[in-house]
C-alpha cells in the first residue's frame, strides 16, 4: 500500500499535487512519500510477534540521508556495503552499534573506518578478509566483531543478476567450509566471532528459499556452537519482493511467521536487512514529455528522464508502471517510452499500451523508490535528478538537482 493516488484524474503524493512539485522543482524528479516509508517500516517490524529483530535498513536501496534518518527515528539500524554508506548512515543518525557491514571487497581503509566507529558486525565473505580484518584491528588495538556470510547454495528464484546465494555467485563462504572458517576466525586474537549471515537474493516472491536457507544456517549454528563459538546474531539479509506489475510477494506477516518458525530454536538476535520492501513503492520518478514520433509503425514517447536516472529497465528488463500525472487524453496506443541518452538501451517501456500524451505533460514512473536514485549516474553528462520528500501537504527538497558545476567538480584542466 502506498500514498500515490489520483484525485479528480490528477496524481497526488499524499496531499500534494505531483504537478505542483514538478512546477516548483523541475523534472526529472524523484518524489517519496513519508507516510508510505513509515507505514512500510511499521508493518514489517510489527509483523514479528515472538521475536524482536534488529532491522538494519539496506542503505543501498535508497541512500538519501533524509530517508535513512526517517528509518533511524523509527529504530532502524543500517546494512552497509562501503565506507561511503557507513558515512551516510552515521550522518543520518544511525548508531554505529546498529550497523552491519557486508560485501566481498572491503578495503583496508574501509575496514579501519568501520572498526574505529565500532560497528556492530562485519559480515565476512572470505578467509582472506578474516586475516585482513584481524590485522587492521590489531593495528588499531581494537577488537572487531565478525559474523561469517555463508553461501547456502539455494536458488532464490529471482532475476540472475540479483540472486546471490548460489555457489556460482561471488558472495559468502561455501557452507561446506563454514565450520572451518569459524574455527579459523575464532583463533584470531583481535576478532570476536559471534554472527552468522546470509543474503540469498533480492525481489523474492516466495518464502520457501528463505526458510531453506535459514534451515541450513541453523544446522551450521549447531555445529559451530559445538566447537565452542557462541553465535549471538543471525542475519538473514533482505530480499523480500514488492509488486511492480502483478507479482504477489508474501505479505510481511507471512514472511515473519515463516522466519519465526524456522528460528524457533535460535536463542540469539535476528537481524534483517530489508531494502526494496521499505522504499520501493514509496517513491516515483516524474518526467516530462519532450517529443513524440513514429519510426515506421513504431511510436516513441521521449521524456526528459533517462536510464541514467533509473537504470532498472535497461539493466534487468525490469517492469515499472508508467502513468500520466493528469489523465487528459484517455486514448491509448502501443509505444516505447525512452529517454534522451544515446543508447538504444535507454528505455522505460517497450511496446506498451499507454496513454497518448502531449508535449510537456508529466509522466510518473512508479515503484522507483528502490535502486532508482541510488543507482543513478551522470552518463551523457546529465545532471542527477532532484529528490523530494512529501509529508502530508508539505514537501522538502532532500537533494537539490545537480548543477553544471557539480558535473565537473574535482576535474582539472592541465597544461
Ligand atoms: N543485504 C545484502 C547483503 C544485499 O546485498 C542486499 C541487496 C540487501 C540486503 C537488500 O536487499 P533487498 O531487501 O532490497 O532485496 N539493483 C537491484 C537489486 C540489487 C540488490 C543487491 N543487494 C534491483 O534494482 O533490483
Amino acid at each position: 500500500m502506498n500514498f500515490f493516488n489520483y484525485k479528480n484524474r490528477e496524481l497526488y503524493c499524499e496531499d500534494v499535487k505531483i504537478k505542483d512539485i514538478a512546477d516548483d522543482v523541475g523534472t526529472p524528479v524523484y518524489i517519496y512519500s513519508k507516510k508510505t516509508l513509515k507505514r512500510h517500516y511499521a508493518v514489517l517490524s510489527n509483523a514479528f510477534t515472538s521475536i524482536e529483530p534488529l532491522i538494519c535498513y539496506s542503505v543501498k536501496a535508497n541512500s538519501n540521508i533524509a530517508n535513512i534518518a526517517l528509518f533511524a527515528s523509527m529504530g532502524a539500524g543500517a546494512d552497509i556495503v562501503s565506507g561511503g554508506e557507513l558515512y551516510r548512515a552515521l550522518k543520518a543518525g544511525i548508531k554505529a552499534d546498529r550497523i552491519v557491514y557486508s560485501g566481498v571487497g572491503k578495503t583496508e581503509e574501509e575496514i579501519a573506518y568501520a572498526i574505529k566507529e565500532n560497528i556492530l558486525l562485519f559480515n565476512v565473505e572470505s578467509i582472506e578478509e578474516i586475516d585482513i580484518i584481524n590485522s587492521v584491528a590489531k593495528k588499531l588495538k581494537k577488537k572487531a566483531r565478525v559474523g561469517i556470510r555463508i553461501n547456502p547454495d539455494i536458488d532464490p528464484q529471482t532475476h540472475p543478476y540479483i540472486s546471490t546465494g548460489l555457489k556460482k555467485n561471488k558472495f559468502g563462504i561455501d557452507s561446506k567450509y563454514a565450520v572451518d572458517a569459524y574455527k579459523y576466525a575464532s583463533s584470531m586474537q583481535y576478532l570476536t566471532v559471534n554472527g552468522i549471515d546470509m543474503h540469498i537474493g533480492s525481489q523474492l516472491t516466495t518464502v520457501s528459499p528463505i526458510v531453506s536457507a535459514i534451515n541450513r544456517a541453523m544446522n551450521l549454528v549447531q555445529k559451530i556452537n559445538q566447537s565452542g563459538i557462541n553465535i549471538q546474531y543471525m542475519d538473514i539479509g533482505g530480499g523480500l519482493g514488492i509488486t511492480y506489475k502483478d507479482e504477489l510477494p508474501p505479505v510481511p506477516q507471512k514472511y515473519a511467521k515463516a522466519i519465526e518458525g524456522a528460528l524457533a530454536n535460535f536463542e540469539g538476535k535476528l537481524i534483517l536487512e530489508p531494502g526494496r520492501v521499505l522504499v520501493g513503492n514509496a517513491g516515483i520518478l516524474v518526467g516530462k514529455v519532450l517529443y513524440r514520433k513514429y519510426n515506421g509503425k513504431k511510436r516513441f514517447m521521449i521524456i526528459d528522464a533517462a536510464m541514467n536516472d533509473l537504470i532498472r529497465p535497461s539493466l534487468y528488463n525490469a517492469y515499472h508502471s508508467i502513468i500520466p500525472v493528469k489523465t487528459i487524453n484517455t486514448k491509448m496506443e502501443k509505444q516505447d517510452v525512452v529517454g534522451p541518452i544515446c543508447e538504444s538501451g535507454d528505455f522505460f517501456a517497450k511496446d506498451r499500451n499507454l496513454h497518448l500524451m502531449d508535449r510537456n505533460e508529466l509522466v510518473a514512473i512508479m515503484s522507483a523508490g528502490a535502486y532508482g536514485f541510488s543507482m543513478s549516474s551522470n552518463y551523457n553528462s546529465r545532471r542527477r535528478a532532484a529528490e523530494v520528500l512529501v509529508d502530508g501537504s508539505r514537501y522538502n527538497v532532500i537533494r537539490r538537482r545537480e548543477t553544471l558545476q557539480d558535473l565537473i567538480r574535482g576535474e582539472t584542466l592541465i597544461g
